[in-house]
């Protein structure tokens, strides 16, 4: 797709058969909270997600931050043209790469406003050099989340980037195995608007990820089926899977 064309995720097929997208230059859309729990399939809705933004946008338009303290999560992308920067797997080196993408996001605000320019699409349809979507998709957040001082680092950073990336192009899809109050808290749920539950292990923490009182994900099959949240509308699709994932380099 060129530089303008709209960058869209895959969230999973509806009981029509139907995939359905969602939209990150989308403000109910542009940052993901993922919950679920060990099993529920949030890291191949990940894995899947990620195909879907490298199969349509070259890596000249789209950069791919990967962060995965669990080391197992993206092997097969390890050495992929998309990559901002090699794959993240440790606390120090994910508060580096936030720190990063800030630093990004307000050099950019600057360019637009060199130019006038509200937000990315419209910069890139008048730039000649357009500038890429970046991508920051995290698995295993709560792995980071023990020690206080990297927590604060990092929910400080999540706040900054949840607040102004969006028109920056920069989007956070941040997944966790334990959706807890302490680990979720309200500055995260606040800056992070698109949500997708798969199987919680309760329906606090369904409630958690789907906000008030909705604790249907406690309920859900497990292996992928998910809840998505969309402002107020509330879907129940099948995550996507991608086995035997092999990218060529061109
Ligand atoms: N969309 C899907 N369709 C069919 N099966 C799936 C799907 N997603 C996941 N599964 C099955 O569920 C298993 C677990 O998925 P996955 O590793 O993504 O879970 P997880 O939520 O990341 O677990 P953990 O928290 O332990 O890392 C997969 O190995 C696969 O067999
Ligand atoms: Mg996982």
């Amino acid at each position: 797709f060129p530089a303008t064309a709209p960058v869209k995720i895959a969230v999973g097929v509806n009981l029509e058969g139907q995939l359905v997208e969602a939209d990150l230059s989308d403000p109910n859309t542009c940052h993901f909270l993922v919950g679920g729990t060990t099993g529920s399939g949030k890291s191949e809705f990940l894995r899947s997600l990620l195909l879907s933004l490298i199969i349509r946008h070259s890596p000249k338009h789209l950069k791919i931050a990967l962060v995965d303290p669990k080391r197992v999560t993206f092997p097969e992308f390890e050495e992929m043209q998309w990559l901002y920067a090699p794959v993240v797997k440790e606390s120090d080196r994910a508060i580096a790469l936030m720190d990063e993408l800030v630093t990004e996001m307000e050099s950019r605000y600057q360019q637009f406003e060199k130019t006038g320019c509200a937000d990315l699409t419209t910069y890139n349809q008048t730039s000649r050099q357009p500038l890429p979507r970046i991508v920051c998709i995290f698995d295993e957040y709560a792995d980071f989340m023990t020690e206080k001082e990297i927590r604060t680092a990092l929910e400080l950073n999540i706040k900054r980037l949840g607040a102004k990336a969006r028109a920056a192009g920069i989007h956070l899809i941040i997944a966790t195995q334990r959706p807890e109050a302490k680990i979720v808290t309200p500055i995260i749920r606040s800056n992070l608007p698109g949500r997708v539950a798969l199987r919680t292990a309760s329906e606090a923490d369904s409630k958690i990820i789907l906000g008030g009182t909705e604790t249907t994900a406690a309920y859900l099959l497990g292996k992928g089926d998910l809840l998505y949240q969309n402002a107020a509308k509330l879907q129940r699709l099948q995550s996507l899977l991608a086995s035997n994932i092999q990218i060529l380099s061109t």
